[in-house]
C-alpha cells in the first residue's frame, strides 16, 4: 500500500466539516481517481493528503508512516506532487522558470537533467521554454503544471481535475499523458469532472458525495455500475430506450 486514508475528516472553518471520514487506497502503480459532484469535498481531499489542510481526525499513512499533519514541504520530500485545480502555473514566469521552481527547495535533485527529462515528455514545452506560462494556451499550462510537478521526480502525482475547461483535443493529449506519466512508474491519484473517461483509465476509482465514500471499485465496475451511472455520471449506462 503507497498511500491511505482512514476515517479522514478535515474542514476549513471551525466546526464544518468537509470530509466527514473519507478511507482510499492507493496502490503501488495505479490511476485512481476520485469523482463526485461539485462541493463533495474531491479538491478538500488532496490539500488534505498533501498537508495542506490538518485533519481533525482520522490518519493518512504514506508507505506505512503517518503523514497527517506533516508540512507539505515534507510530504513533498517523501515523493509527493501536487497539481492543484487552480493557479497551478506562475504566469509571469516563463516555462523554464516554472520548472526550475519545481525542484526548487530540492538539493538532491537534478534540475538540468529533469527540465530535459520533461522535454522530452512534454515536446511542446521545449519549444516554449522562453515563453511566459501565462502567454499560453490552457492545456499548455495543464502540461507546464504537471511538469513542474514531475520535477522532484515524486512517487505519486496528485492531479485535481487535469482536464477542466480544455477543449476535446487537449483533454485527449492531457489523458494521454497521465497514462504516458504513469507508465513510467508514478502512481497517479486525480480527481476528475470528466468522469468517463477518467475512470475507463483508472485501475479503481472513488465516488465521493458530501465528503463520504459513496462507491468505490475498478473502474470498469463503476462506469457499469447502474446507479453510480444514474446519479453521477449524467444519466444511465446505456442510451435512454425509446417508447
Ligand atoms: N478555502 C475554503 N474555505 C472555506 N470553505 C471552503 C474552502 N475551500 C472549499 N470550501 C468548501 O468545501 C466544500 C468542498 O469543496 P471542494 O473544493 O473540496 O469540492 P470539490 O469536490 O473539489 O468540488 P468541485 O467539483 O467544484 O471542484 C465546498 O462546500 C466549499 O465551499
Ligand atoms: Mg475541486
Amino acid at each position: 500500500m503507497m498511500l491511505r486514508t482512514d476515517g479522514l475528516v478535515a474542514g476549513y472553518v471551525p466546526e464544518v466539516d468537509i470530509l466527514g471520514g473519507v478511507d482510499v487506497e492507493l496502490r503501488e502503480g495505479e490511476i485512481v481517481t476520485i469523482v463526485g459532484p461539485n462541493g463533495a469535498g474531491k479538491s478538500t481531499l488532496l490539500k488534505a493528503v498533501f498537508g495542506l489542510l490538518k485533519p481533525r481526525a482520522g490518519t493518512i499513512v504514506l508507505r506505512g508512516e503517518s503523514i497527517g499533519g506533516s508540512r507539505t514541504h515534507d510530504i513533498s520530500r517523501a515523493g509527493v506532487s501536487y497539481v492543484p485545480q487552480l493557479g497551478n502555473v506562475f504566469p509571469s514566469l516563463t516555462v523554464e522558470e516554472n520548472l526550475e521552481l519545481g525542484a526548487l527547495a530540492r538539493k538532491d535533485v537534478d534540475v538540468g537533467e529533469r527540465e530535459e527529462a520533461m522535454y522530452a515528455m512534454f515536446p511542446r514545452l521545449a519549444e516554449r521554454r522562453r515563453q511566459p506560462a501565462g502567454t499560453m494556451s490552457g492545456g499548455e499550462r495543464q502540461m507546464v503544471a504537471m511538469a513542474r510537478a514531475l520535477m522532484p521526480s515524486p512517487e505519486i502525482l496528485l492531479l485535481d481535475e487535469p482536464s477542466a475547461g480544455l477543449s476535446p483535443e487537449f483533454v485527449e493529449v492531457i489523458f494521454a499523458k497521465v497514462a504516458e506519466i504513469n507508465g513510467h512508474g508514478v502512481t497517479v491519484l486525480m480527481v476528475e469532472q470528466n468522469a468517463r473517461r477518467a475512470l475507463a483509465m483508472s485501475n479503481r476509482g472513488y465516488v465521493l458525495d458530501l465528503g463520504r465514500n459513496r462507491f468505490e471499485g475498478p473502474g470498469r465496475a463503476l462506469l457499469d455500475d447502474p446507479r453510480v451511472a444514474e446519479l453521477y455520471l449524467g444519466g444511465g449506462v446505456r442510451p435512454p430506450q425509446a417508447g
